[in-house]
């Protein structure tokens, strides 16, 4: 219960957070579904928030794998760098769209998965495109960009800029969340 209190507080002063309550568990498994957890990953996540999709890639990935979070409120990123002692794992308090200038940080290569719980809908329809575009610009080919949102709003800026996807529907969350698949095909 606290955790989700403190989520709730941090949305009351920070809108951008979007949502009440963090993701159920039941959600989180879901979208996970679709992380091959046999094999080392590099998998940047864009609103971790306090951590509920986190905790679970970090019980459940590879000691070969790593995690870069991307969280625009400075409460949120950080809880996160009190939590999370892992050298898996690397925290950066900014927004998602300058992910190509945080992984010139980062000893990586290319990103096999972007997990998204950013608001999409909050940003104006150029800003939506060039966090896409960045977002490919780091996937690997065939590199899956895994994003959750509360409407079908994200399909016409992902087509434009992906040229494809598949969603799915997660009703009993709060929100309810649409669930989108897209492949980064071209290399
Ligand atoms: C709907 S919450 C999801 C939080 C968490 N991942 C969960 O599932 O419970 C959205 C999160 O995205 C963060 N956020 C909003 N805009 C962002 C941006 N442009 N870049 C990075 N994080 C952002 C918010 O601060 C918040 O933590």
């Amino acid at each position: 219960m606290g955790k989700k209190l403190d989520f709730f507080k941090t949305f009351v002063k920070d809108r951008d957070v979007a949502s009440v309550i963090p993701t159920s568990p039941r959600c989180v498994k879901k979208v996970c579904l679709n992380i091959d957890f046999s094999k080392d990953f590099t998998l940047v996540e864009y609103g971790p928030g306090n951590g509920v999709f986190t905790e679970h890639l970090i019980e459940n990935m590879t000691e070969g794998s790593r995690l870069i979070l991307i969280e625009a409120n400075k409460d949120f990123a950080d809880q996160l760098k009190a939590a999370i002692n892992d050298p898996r794992v690397t925290i950066h308090n900014a927004l998602a769209g300058d992910v190509e200038s945080i992984l010139d940080q980062e000893d990586v290569g290319n990103i096999d998965y972007v997990l998204s719980g950013i608001p999409f809908s909050f940003l104006k329809n150029d800003r939506k495109i060039i966090v896409l575009n960045a977002t490919k610009k780091i996937l690997k080919k065939d590199g899956l960009f895994l994003a959750y949102q509360t409407s079908g709003h994200l399909k016409k800026p992902v087509m434009e800029v992906f040229g494809n996807f598949e969603t799915d529907f997660e009703p009993l969350n709060i929100p309810p969340y649409f669930i989108y698949k897209v492949y980064n095909k071209a290399s």
